[in-house]
């Protein structure tokens, strides 16, 4: 599996250096993405591209950079998630929050910033692409156009910021939610990110449609079970576990798997999605150790 120290150097060398542009915008952008975390996104992206190419040169001039622009738009959405306006979260990846550190007009500016350099490291990557392997563009222009939009259609309006707006807006005064609608909420918030990871890569290294329709799938039900897990360990896990507030849900009156079913209902279904994405991971090519790593790094905290 690639390891997470090849995903932080792809990052350092794709990132803006602490002294370009203006004030201390480099700096947070760095801040927000280099300072930690488990790089699953990334990971997924390299290791779903790995599943149905070994082309070294290919990966370096696709996958890698969207594995790079990918935990960019990650970043970015947790820093706006943790804005006061939003969770109003003081620490994440045991730091503290961007806005915490920079205030909260740059933590508004750094999340915009890496959303839009997510753009232009693909867009990067795709110059460099048919500068030093013309025939390589030529041939693999059409995956890399097509993973573009299912990246940012996944990120976007009707994907993870939809998924954000019904978190924020919530199911009105007193109303609980049933179980379809909290699905659909960490399936837009969360599982979209997840579905793209894994579409892209695919996608990049010459996946046929049916392979990443169940990719599709697969990371919908990942990022589900992820985002339960996730509400589990906010009322469970210590700071010193996860990095982040203990208890932020219940601060700001979240309707999660948690609060509406219980820890043990919340439990049970995170097994029950686990072992459907064990079946489905099953029916795929290739090699499936490292999906195998992926999970146990996805449920280990
Ligand atoms: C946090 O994602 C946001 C959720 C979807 C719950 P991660 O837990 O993957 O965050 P990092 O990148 O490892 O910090
Ligand atoms: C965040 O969900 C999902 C995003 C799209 C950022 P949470 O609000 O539960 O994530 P954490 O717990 O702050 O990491
Ligand atoms: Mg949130
Ligand atoms: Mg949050
Ligand atoms: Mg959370």
């Amino acid at each position: 599996m690639i390891d997470i120290n090849t995903i932080e150097q792809l990052l350092e060398e794709w990132m803006p250096h602490e002294d370009e542009g203006y004030g201390l915008l480099s700096e947070a952008m760095r801040y927000s993405v280099l300072g930690g975390g488990k790089r699953l996104r990334a990971i997924m992206l390299i290791e779903s591209f790995r599943l149905f190419s070994g082309d070294t040169e290919l990966e370096r001039y696709t996958a890698c950079p969207f594995a790079c622009a990918i935990e960019c738009i990650h970043g970015y959405s947790l820093v706006h998630d943790d804005l006061p306006a939003m969770d109003n979260d003081e620490f994440r990846r045991g730091s503290l929050t961007t806005h915490k550190r920079y205030g909260h007009a740059m933590g508004i500016l750094t999340g915009d910033a890496l959303l839009n350099y997510s753009v232009e490291i693909i867009a990067r990557a795709g110059e460099l692409l048919e500068k030093n392997k013309p025939d390589y563009y030529v041939d693999n222009i059409r995956n890399f156009m097509h993973a573009t939009s299912i990246l940012y259609a996944n990120a976007g309006a009707f994907g993870m910021i939809g998924g954000q707006v019904l978190d924020v807006e919530g199911f009105g005064e007193g109303a609980v939610p049933d179980e379809d609608m909290l699905s659909k909420l960490c399936e837009l918030k969360t599982s979209r990110l997840f579905q793209a990871a894994l579409c892209c890569g695919a996608i990049l290294a010459g996946a046929d449609k049916n392979d990443v329709s169940l990719l599709e799938d697969i990371g919908c039900k990942m990022g589900l079970a992820f985002q339960i897990r996730d509400d589990i360990l906010d009322v469970t896990a210590s700071f010193e576990e996860t990095g982040k507030d203990a208890g932020s849900d219940e601060k700001n009156n979240k309707s999660t798997f948690v609060s509406v079913f219980g820890i043990e209902k919340a439990k049970e279904k995170v097994k029950e999605l686990y072992s459907e994405i064990l079946d489905m991971l099953g029916k795929l090519p290739g090699d499936k150790n490292a999906f195998k790593t992926i999970f146990e790094k996805l449920y280990s905290i």
